[in-house]
């Protein structure tokens, strides 16, 4: 286990064992659909590759990059598309898969965009669920993990754009953002590149 980590909330094993669960729920239900798996850049990016691979039916991916801005206290601040799909999704079925839904204010923004653009279906594949009350409603279809409110990386999570890497989500020693002016409840003062 990585220094930094204080505890293993979900394990290797577990995450296999979930994104092969994940994959065959989506190719029993996408079949017949012309489904496209939209990762949102970066932190979904290890679930996506693995959750791709786990589908057994035609598929494309694409990415958006969304970034949130408020203050330390409210997440409810701007939101903003920094990359785009490449195309139109009228004709496509839309599948956003995504790392974490917190206050939800992100995913939100997001599914009010790409619903404006009429695609065939809009569904949310989320990893990890936090057990918090929501700033906006937003219910996935697809949830990995149920975790407490706790702030963890690994698995594409990042704090400040470290541990991505870590090939299970743990939750951080507090001594690492001890002394740190972005800890993570303040992640919101900066773009935050999802
Ligand atoms: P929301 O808009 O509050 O739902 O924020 C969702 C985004 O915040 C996620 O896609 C992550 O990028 C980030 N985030 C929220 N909670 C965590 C965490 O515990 N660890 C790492 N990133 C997080
Ligand atoms: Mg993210």
């Amino acid at each position: 286990m990585h220094e930094d980590i204080f505890k293993i909330l979900v394990t290797e094993q577990q995450l296999r064992d979930k994104v092969a669960e994940l994959g065959e729920r989506i190719t029993q239900d996408y079949r017949d659909k012309n489904l496209l798996l939209l990762g949102t850049l970066k932190g979904a990016v290890p679930f996506i590759g693995d959750l791709a691979r786990a589908i057994n039916l035609p598929l494309e991916i694409d990415y958006m990059a969304i970034s949130s801005y408020g203050n330390r206290t409210q997440s409810s601040g701007v939101v903003r598309i920094m990359k785009d799909l490449e195309g139109p999704i009228d004709q496509k079925d839309v599948l956003i898969v995504e790392d974490i839904i917190d206050s939800g204010h992100t995913l939100h923004y997001q599914m009010d965009v790409l619903r404006q653009r009429k695609p065939m279906s809009l569904r949310v594949c989320t990893l990890l669920d936090k057990e918090r009350e929501r700033v906006k409603p937003v219910i996935p279809d697809y949830v990995g993990f149920r975790i407490p409110d706790h702030f963890v990386v690994g698995y594409g999570l990042d704090y400040a754009q470290r541990y991505r890497n870590l090939p299970y989500i743990g939750i951080l020693k507090p001594t690492v953002y001890e002394d740190d002016t972005e800890r993570p409840e303040a992640r919101h003062q900066s773009p935050l590149e999802e």
